[in-house]
């Protein structure tokens, strides 16, 4: 019904790094080839957390959207805009807030586990606890039936199914609906009208998944029926009534193999990452002082591999004869750390060269990305103006 399409949003945390890169970034760069794709910067949701610091939210925006640039997302297949500059989102976000039981966003799994991670945090605010509200609309807003996410944002995506489903429960029916629908029902000759109310009961107190689809097929073809009472009908049939939002599926984005310098996973806040766009000088130096297996204390001594996190990053960056090359001298201590560690420099420099090289350009003309994103605001206003257009209009909120 309505065309395959990508949304997904991400907080601006400022500059990204390679853990970014191997999880969400190159997912994106895959996707924006194969559907049409909305990549947004989430500023408000920076603000349910940094409400009382939000100064650095812009600076942080342009940085990750360079960033993005930079790994390869295409303003040419993907449309790049941020979620302040298209206020419907605020709008539709703030409707759900009148039809969403407290209930659902307090049980929402990361509210609770949130407020407990940030403790130093007043988190007991309006906005945090609409967090769910807030990203429903912008996925609901765009009826985007994509959603890539990583495994934590899943209770989410779930969440803006359950509201979707309840909109169109509550609004997506004219007055009057059930009695015009049994009139449709009318309409059928006598054979269809029999067949109708017989698979519409097996769709619906069974499940029976073929009995939806003939049921549809012959709503489609009975010649007797207007546009509007065909409508009426699939409504009637799946008991949904008309669907003004579209619930919407998650792509999972397997999480990141990227380790950090530490061994753990890469993360601002473990102080163990490499950025996308660090300096060569720096992502040496950083590699080169990785701790190593601990029982290699002399260059002597043979070592082990799977208690090394260089070994993880060979993992990322090394082909077979060099992964091969490093399990053998290090068991034999035929090669030293600061050898091993070479070809994983050489491989993050490798990769972060036409980054590099793309950055730069936009470093040396801002208002190129000025301009993408402005077309990407523009892009996405249009269509959730149109959403919001159906939604005022089910809500009788038109004015006309
Ligand atoms: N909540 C997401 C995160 O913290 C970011 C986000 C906001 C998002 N709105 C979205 C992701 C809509 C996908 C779709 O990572
Ligand atoms: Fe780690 Fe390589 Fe040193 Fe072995 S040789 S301990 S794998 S850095």
């Amino acid at each position: 019904m309505y065309a395959e399409r990508v949304l997904s949003g991400m907080r601006p945390t400022g500059s990204l790094h390679l853990g970014h890169y191997h999880g969400v970034l190159k997912n994106w760069v895959r996707l924006q080839n194969e559907y049409p794709c909305l990549f947004f910067v989430a500023d408000w949701h920076a603000l349910t957390t940094q409400y009382d610091d939000p100064r650095g939210i812009e600076q942080a925006t342009w940085d990750m959207v360079i960033d993005w640039l930079a790994a390869g997302v295409d303003p040419n297949k993907a449309s790049l805009f941020i979620q302040s500059q298209v206020p419907e989102h605020a709008e539709l976000h703030l409707l759900f807030s009148m039809m969403t039981p407290l209930g659902w966003l307090e049980r929402v799994p990361t509210y609770k586990d949130q407020q407990e991670k940030l403790a130093g945090k007043d988190l007991t605010t309006y906005g945090f606890l609409g967090y769910p509200l807030l990203m429903s609309a912008d996925i609901l807003i765009y009826r985007a039936d994509k959603v890539p996410v990583g495994e934590d944002q899943i209770p989410h995506v779930e969440f803006s199914r359950e509201l979707a489903r309840r909109f169109n429960h509550l609004y997506g029916r004219e007055p009057g609906f059930e009695e015009k629908a049994r009139e449709a029902v009318g309409k059928l000759n006598s054979k269809n009208k029999r067949s109708f109310e017989h698979l519409r009961t097996r769709y619906q107190q069974d499940g029976d998944a073929g009995a939806l689809e003939q049921a549809r097929a012959l709503v489609q073809e009975a010649q007797s029926l207007s546009h509007a009472d065909r409508e009426r009908l699939m409504g009637y049939l799946e008991g949904t009534g008309k669907m003004i939002l579209v619930e919407p599926g998650y792509l999972l984005t397997e999480a990141s193999k990227m380790p950090g310098l530490d061994g753990q996973k890469m993360s601002k806040s473990y102080n163990n990452t490499i950025t996308l766009r660090e300096d060569a000088a720096s992502v040496t130096q950083k590699v080169k002082r990785m701790p190593t297996d601990p029982s290699r204390v002399r260059r002597t001594d043979a070592g082990d591999p799977d208690k090394c996190p260089v070994w993880q990053l060979h993992q990322v960056y090394s082909d077979e004869a060099c992964k091969d090359w490093v399990q053998k001298g290090c068991r034999s201590a035929g090669i030293g750390c600061l050898e091993c560690k070479q070809p994983v420099i050489d491989g993050i420099l490798r990769e972060q060269a036409p980054m590099q090289e793309r950055a730069q350009s936009y470093l040396d003309n801002p208002a190129l990305v000025r301009d993408i994103i402005a077309d990407g605001n523009a892009k996405a206003s249009k269509l959730a103006r149109e959403t919001m257009r159906d939604v005022r209009a089910a809500m009788g909120l038109s004015y006309r």
